[in-house]
């Protein structure tokens, strides 16, 4: 990847918001704000990978001072064209190794931007660059989806996410390295246009134990935002790992 701005440069960003719409729905982002605001506190919030502030603006409209990190200038050019973008400072680098400006209530990466970082060890840095920029007794918050591997035959790899005459999109898995990709095939004028974004997906368990090693313990896991048990049917989770004090 040469863009500086990684899989979320201009072209992406341009269209992010229209093409994540649903999860800017009010009842999508309303209980994650409830639970962030909640555990922030009196105290500030880090958003890893705030991106176009889908939730850091209505986090920060209900009186939590945010600050992001988020390595795309062309994402968080859009936060700043927002109402009150201005206000939430961000720094601009690799949320896995970048530190902002003093310690936080919470630290938190939503929308499953924990499986942007494609290698087990570079989880493992944002786990403790969460942890060091942590408050004792502050938490770290993960929103991740779990690997469809349910869906996936034995010699099947590919998982299709959506298709239409003009477009399709599947996910790609290798089982064997934990990684996967998200892909995206459109016709425009004629023409096809192909766009691929690779992740590594990660375990409840795996996750647990990256929170171990950087003096974290797990507070709560639910399937959603709106605290629902999390059981072997959840397609995902929101988990809090708090910083021993
Ligand atoms: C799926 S988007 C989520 C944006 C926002 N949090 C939201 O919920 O809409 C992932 C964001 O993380 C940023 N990102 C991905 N990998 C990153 C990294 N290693 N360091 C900093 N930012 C990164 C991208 O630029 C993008 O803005």
């Amino acid at each position: 990847m040469d863009d500086p701005d990684g899989y979320f440069g201009e072209r992406v960003a341009a269209t992010y918001d229209e093409s994540s719409a649903e999860m800017f729905e009010p009842d999508v982002v309303e209980p994650a704000v409830d639970v962030l605001a909640e555990l922030a506190g009196d105290g500030r919030a880090l958003e890893l990978g705030i991106g176009t502030g889908r939730i850091a603006l209505p986090l920060a409209r209900r009186g939590v001072v945010v600050h992001g990190i988020d390595l795309s200038h062309a994402m968080v050019a859009r936060l700043r064209a927002k109402p009150g973008g201005d206000a939430i400072g961000v720094t601009i680098g690799d949320f896995a190794t970048t530190r902002a400006d003093g310690t936080f209530s919470v630290v938190y990466l939503v929308f499953n931007t924990i499986m942007n970082l494609t290698t087990q060890a570079e989880q493992v840095a944002c786990f403790g660059n969460a942890a060091a920029q942590l408050e004792p007794g502050g938490c770290l918050v993960i929103e991740v989806a779990l690997p469809d591997l349910r869906r996936l035959p034995p010699g099947q790899n590919v998982v299709p996410l959506h298709t239409s005459s003009t477009s399709w999109a599947f996910d790609l898995y290798d089982v064997a390295t934990q990684t996967m990709s998200s892909n995206y095939v459109e016709v425009i004028d004629g023409r096809g246009e192909y766009r691929s974004i690779p992740f590594r997906y990660v375990w409840p368990a795996e996750l647990d134990l990256m929170a171990r090693l950087r003096g974290l313990r797990l507070r709560a896991r639910w399937a959603g935002w709106t605290r629902e048990p999390f059981t072997s049917e959840s397609r995902g989770h929101v988990s809090i790992w708090e910083k021993v004090e």
